[in-house]
C-alpha cells in the first residue's frame, strides 16, 4: 500500500509530463509536494485521513489543476494543505505559516503581505473549515509561484466581512471591499507570495442559489467576458439548458482579482462551477470539459492524457474526479479555463442517477 506522498507523486509525475515540463523539474515538484506535506506524506493510504480538510471530497489534502491558454500547455497547479496532519486547526495553521516561510526562504521571495494579515487569519483559537492552504504554479525551471489561502471566517463567521474589510486595508486595497458583489459569505482570501510579475490580492465569494442567467451579473471588473459568455459557462458546465435554473447544488464561487491599489474595481475575475455536484458522473463532467475548452479555442487533449495519470477507473464509473471548472479573465490577457482535478487518494465517489 503507498504512502499519500508516493501516491500523490506518482500523479504529479503524470501531471507534469502533460504539461510540459521536464523530467528534473517533475522530480524536483515531487520532492516539493511531499516536503509541503509534511509528517503526512508518510502515511499509509489504507489508514484513514488524519484530517477532515474540506480541500477535496474524500479529505485528501491535494488537489490538482491545469489551467489552459488558447496557445501553449496548461499550467499545472497543485493545491496543498501543509497543515492537514495537524491536531486542531490552531496547530495546522501555525504547520501551514512554518511552510509557507519555508518556501519563501528557500525560493528567497517575500511573505511580507502574510505577515501583515497573519493575526487576523491565524488566531489563537481559530474557527474552521481551513486555516491556510497554500497553491503552488509549477512553472519550468523547478521554482514555483506560491498563492496561499487564508479563511475570513477565522475570527467567527459573524465577522467575516469586518476580518476582510481590515485586510483589504492593510494590504493597501481600501477601495476593494465595497467593489465585491453580493453572495453569501467569503470562503478565501488569496495572496499571490511568490515571484509574480504582478502579485494579486484575491477575494472570493459564494453564490447558493445562483440562477446560471445571473452569473454575467457577477465581475466588477471593466472588461473581460461578456454576461452572455458568463451565462453559457455557468449554464454548460452546471449541465443546465434553462438559464433560469437556479444551481442549487454547492455554490459556484466567483473571484475577484486586486492588483492595483489606486483602482477602485478588481482587474480580473473567475468563475468557478463545481461542476462534481451537477453531474451525474465524471464522463458527463469531462464531456462538459472539452466542449467549453473546444469553444474558447483551447485544446482538451492534454487533459483526456492527464486523467489516467490520476486514476485507472473509467470516468464513468464515479463522479468528483473533476472538481470545478473556471472562467479566468485578467486584464490585458486572453481568457483562460481552469479544470480542477481531484487526487481520489481516499475513495470515490459512486455515480449517480
Ligand atoms: N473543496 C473545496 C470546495 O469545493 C475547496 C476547493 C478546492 C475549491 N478546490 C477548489 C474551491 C477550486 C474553488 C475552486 O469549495
Amino acid at each position: 500500500m503507498p504512502t499519500l506522498g508516493e501516491f500523490t507523486a506518482r500523479q504529479l509525475r503524470g501531471l507534469c509530463e502533460v504539461a510540459g515540463l521536464g523530467e528534473q523539474d517533475a522530480r524536483t515538484y515531487q520532492d516539493v509536494l511531499v516536503e509541503a506535506l509534511g509528517p503526512e506524506a508518510g502515511r499509509r493510504l489504507d489508514l484513514p485521513p488524519s484530517g477532515r480538510t474540506f480541500l477535496s471530497d474524500d479529505h485528501t489534502p491535494v488537489e490538482y489543476s491545469l489551467s489552459f491558454r488558447p496557445d501553449g500547455a496548461p499550467d499545472l497547479r497543485v493545491l496543498l494543505e501543509p497543515g492537514c496532519g495537524s491536531g486542531t486547526l490552531e496547530e495546522n495553521g501555525r504547520a501551514g505559516l512554518d511552510t509557507v516561510r519555508a518556501m519563501s526562504r528557500r525560493w528567497g521571495f517575500s511573505a511580507a503581505w502574510l505577515d501583515k494579515v497573519e493575526d487576523l487569519f491565524l488566531p489563537a483559537s481559530p474557527h474552521g473549515p481551513l486555516a491556510l492552504w497554500c497553491a503552488l504554479e509549477l512553472r519550468p525551471g523547478g521554482v514555483p509561484r506560491v498563492k496561499v489561502y487564508l479563511n475570513p471566517a477565522a475570527r467567527g463567521p459573524a465577522r467575516a466581512a469586518e476580518t476582510l474589510r481590515e485586510a483589504l486595508e492593510r494590504l493597501g486595497l481600501p477601495q476593494a471591499f465595497a467593489a465585491l458583489p453580493p453572495g453569501d459569505g467569503y470562503p478565501f482570501l488569496a495572496l499571490d507570495l511568490g515571484d509574480w510579475e504582478q502579485p494579486r490580492v484575491k477575494v472570493y465569494v459564494r453564490h447558493p442559489g445562483l440562477p446560471a442567467a445571473e452569473a454575467g451579473e457577477l465581475p466588477r471588473t471593466a472588461d473581460g467576458p461578456t454576461a452572455a459568455e458568463l451565462r453559457h459557462f455557468a449554464a454548460t458546465a452546471a449541465g443546465t439548458t434553462d438559464g433560469d435554473a437556479r444551481l442549487s447544488g454547492l455554490p459556484v464561487l466567483s473571484c475577484h482579482v486586486f492588483t492595483d491599489a489606486a483602482a477602485d474595481r478588481p482587474s480580473g475575475f473567475t468563475l468557478h462551477v463545481p461542476v462534481r455536484d451537477y453531474a451525474r458522473h465524471d464522463g458527463e463532467a469531462l464531456d462538459r470539459a472539452v466542449a467549453l475548452l473546444g469553444r474558447h479555442g483551447m485544446d482538451p487533449a492534454p487533459l483526456l492524457r492527464a486523467l489516467p495519470s490520476l486514476t485507472g477507473r473509467r470516468p464513468r464509473d464515479g463522479v468528483g474526479l473533476i472538481a470545478y471548472l473556471a472562467l479566468a479573465h485578467q486584464r490585458g490577457l486572453p481568457p483562460r479555463i481552469t479544470v480542477y482535478l481531484s487526487a481520489e487518494a481516499y475513495s470515490v465517489r459512486p455515480p449517480t442517477g
